[in-house]
């Protein structure tokens, strides 16, 4: 970690304070939020640090040690619309945040991320590292489930891409050990822990190497075809049916989307196909965790990015071959492309007695097939971790 270095490279002082925020994996869970289903999710013990000091006449400033402009504006003088730059995600809950609370104090600081950017949330860690710090500084003691909307809420309405709570949530519930099994339409939420009879395992996070960004993606497209989806078979089976931006596939029941799948349009029917898939598959792997059952888990986590590929149509070149060779890589106990799928990495629990032969195998097969990628593509093993509070 450097970023307490920097801060008094730039600063000539020491910073006041350091927190952190951990990425989150979600082995089974994908694209289940924007349609309020149920996910399972893992924070990792890797994340984003933030070194600061309040500013007392409440200007923001921050430098990133992955991005090269830094960020700086006044807590209550946050432009309406985004700016198009990393600094969007801070604006935006600063922005949250003063709905809510007066604010007086801004802060100095300087930001980190530990791996490669994609796939793991690290603009949500971003936002909610920072909101932590502006918190401290103006003495709010957020609940967590509020720290949560406010996040989610900047990113959907500031940073406009229309992401779900799964990212936050897991950031902000996770717990060493415990599986996080959370229900997005209620909030209820549970941490199971990890069955004394458990298998060891281990995160692994393959970084492709390639780097993209949510808002530019297909990302909004398939939320809005499975969102249509939703009310086209509300229709279908005359079902009461409000404003569309109200139409989930939460609200339509299975046997309804059996009944009346042939009419929708094929992609609409495979997106929906992979929901109600994947809200059975969340279920189970829930149930498969509280057994200790890790490879039952692990192969669930498997079918869930089959599904990812071949019904929400998700995936780069270089993330489906990752796919594909981690379903035969012994010692892999299952997993699939971490987050939306667009960019980044794919995730998978593993049995740590393989870990060496793990890195070894995938890195090979990958770069036969992307040999440009060399020096871009890694491996981290990673371990379960708390959330942020
Ligand atoms: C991104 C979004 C989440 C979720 C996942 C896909 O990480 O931010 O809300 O939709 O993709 O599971």
């Amino acid at each position: 970690m450097h970023c307490q270095e920097k801060f008094l490279e730039i600063y000539k002082r020491e910073s006041e304070a350091l927190t952190f925020c951990p990425y989150r994996v979600c082995p089974i869970g994908a694209h289940s939020d924007g349609n309020f289903g149920k996910i399972t999710g893992l924070a990792i013990d890797k994340g984003i640090h933030l070194a600061y000091s309040p500013k007392l006449n409440g200007v923001v400033e921050l430098c990133s040690l992955q991005f090269e402009k830094r960020a700086q504006f006044h807590v209550r003088d946050i432009p309406r619309n985004k700016c198009n730059d990393w600094a969007d995600y801070l604006r935006g809950v600063t922005l949250k945040l003063s709905e809510k609370y007066p604010l007086t104090y801004g802060i100095s600081g300087v930001i980190e991320g530990s791996l490669p950017i994609g796939g793991l949330s690290s603009s949500a860690a971003v936002a909610l590292v920072f909101l932590k710090a502006l918190c401290h500084v103006n003495l709010i003691h957020p609940e967590p489930l509020e720290m949560i909307q406010m996040s989610v809420a900047a990113e959907n309405e500031y940073v406009g891409v229309n992401s779900g709570k799964l990212d936050q949530s897991c950031e902000v519930y996770s717990k060493k050990n415990h599986l996080l099994y959370l229900d997005t339409l209620t909030d209820e939420y549970e941490l199971i822990p990890t069955h004394p009879n458990m298998k060891p395992y281990k995160v692994a996070i393959f970084f492709s190497g390639v780097e993209r960004t949510l808002a530019g993606s297909k990302f909004n497209m398939r939320v809005d075809e499975s969102r249509a989806a939703a009310y086209a078979l509300q229709a279908y089976a005359g079902m009461e049916y409000g404003k569309f931006k109200e139409a989930y596939l939460r609200n339509v029941p299975r046997e309804i989307f059996e009944q009346y799948k042939e009419r929708l349009p094929q992609n609409w029917a495979k997106r929906a196909e992979h929901w109600y898939t994947e809200f059975d598959r969340v279920q189970r792997g829930a149930e498969a965790w509280r057994r200790g059952n890790l490879e039952e888990y692990g192969r669930l986590s498997t079918e869930s990015g089959w599904s990812s590929i071949v019904n929400w149509e998700t995936g780069s070149p270089e993330l489906k071959t990752l796919y594909e060779i981690m379903t035969h890589t012994e010692g892999v106990y299952g997993g699939r492309f971490s987050g939306a799928g667009f960019k980044g990495c794919c995730m998978a629990l593993i049995d740590p007695a393989y870990e060496g032969e793990i890195t070894r195998m995938v890195t090979e097969e990958y770069l036969k097939a992307f040999p440009a990628l060399k020096g871009k593509f890694s491996v981290h093993m990673c371990e379960s971790a708390d959330g942020i509070l």
